[in-house]
């Protein structure tokens, strides 16, 4: 694995690649890598000739600053997980690299109602902040096909769109959220959590196998009201949201139709980490 720091350094290995008619697969991260990422690196390494893998914690998608703070650095670990995947490139720029002007001076992305919705309702700026880094590496990795998790659901929708509104001529490659064997969505803020929490954090799961079998026996909203006051008796401080919406818009949903692609999404807090899954229905 080459290790690059610099957008100068490594775009020169980009053209020499693309001189070479290899078609290069990127996996944007912010470290604390855990099996899902390896997962979209598997993929990365079955579908395209190189892999590049970006580790870079991008302080404009934080609306909160304790929550950037807190953050899990494990760069050491990451770099020994990389060189096992036999991942091609890293990339681990400094905040520098990536904002030349400084972290104020950002472009604003035309997202729609897709940022006002669900995460971006309660994390205002997160998907703005998502826009920039990702287009920004974008531009400095120009990969044929880039790969994300479906865990952050809407962050997959919202980075389809950034594709479309900047007509960005790359493949967006959703990879199956990965799980404990017990259900629990992994994530990189699962390391704060004790084993009791993980475990309480469970309800998050259950909540979404409750609403996809009783999708079209129960009403919406019994659904989602039930599964909030679940989540809220199984030891979750607060629920942001328990929504069922159209998978392909995001748009809520008050009504089963059998014609109608569903998700459900959830974000909710496990003091004081905050959680967020999500299941497609039908
Ligand atoms: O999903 C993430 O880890 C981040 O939002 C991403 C896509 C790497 C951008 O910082």
């Amino acid at each position: 694995m080459i290790l690059y720091k610099t957008v100068q350094d490594i775009r020169s290995q980009i053209k020499t690649l693309k001189e070479k008619n290899q078609k290069i697969g990127f996996v944007p991260t912010m470290g604390a890598l855990h099996e899902g990422h390896l997962s979209l690196i598997r993929q990365s390494k079955q579908q395209t000739d190189v892999t590049v893998c970006s580790v870079f914690v991008n302080p404009t998608q934080f609306n909160d600053i304790k929550d950037f703070e807190k953050y899990p650095v494990t760069i050491e670990k990451d770099i020994m997980l990389l060189e096992q995947e036999k991942v091609d490139i890293l990339f681990l720029p400094a905040v520098i690299e990536i904002y030349p002007n400084g972290v104020n001076e950002v472009k604003h992305y035309e997202l729609g109602y897709l940022e006002n919705i669900l995460e971006g309702k309660y994390r205002p700026g997160h998907f703005q902040g998502v826009c920039q880094v990702v287009h920004r590496l974008l531009e400095i990795v120009q990969p044929d096909a880039l790969f994300m998790g479906q865990k952050d659901y809407q962050q997959c929708m919202v980075i389809k769109k950034l594709l479309e509104i900047e007509q960005i001529n790359t493949e967006l490659i959703i990879v199956p959220t990965k799980r404990e064997a017990d259900g629990l969505a992994l994530s990189s803020r699962n390391m704060r959590l004790s084993d009791g929490a993980k475990e309480e954090a469970l309800a998050i799961y259950k909540t979404l196998n409750h609403i996809k079998n009783n999708i079209q026996s129960t009403s919406f909203e019994e659904l989602t009201q039930n599964g909030a006051d679940f989540l809220l008796n199984e030891g979750f401080s607060k629920v942001d949201y328990v929504a069922i919406a159209d998978a392909n818009t995001l748009e809520p949903v008050e009504k089963y139709d059998p014609g109608q692609k569903l998700v459900a999404l959830i974000a909710a807090f496990k003091d004081p980490v905050r959680l967020i899954d999500n299941m497609t229905l039908n």
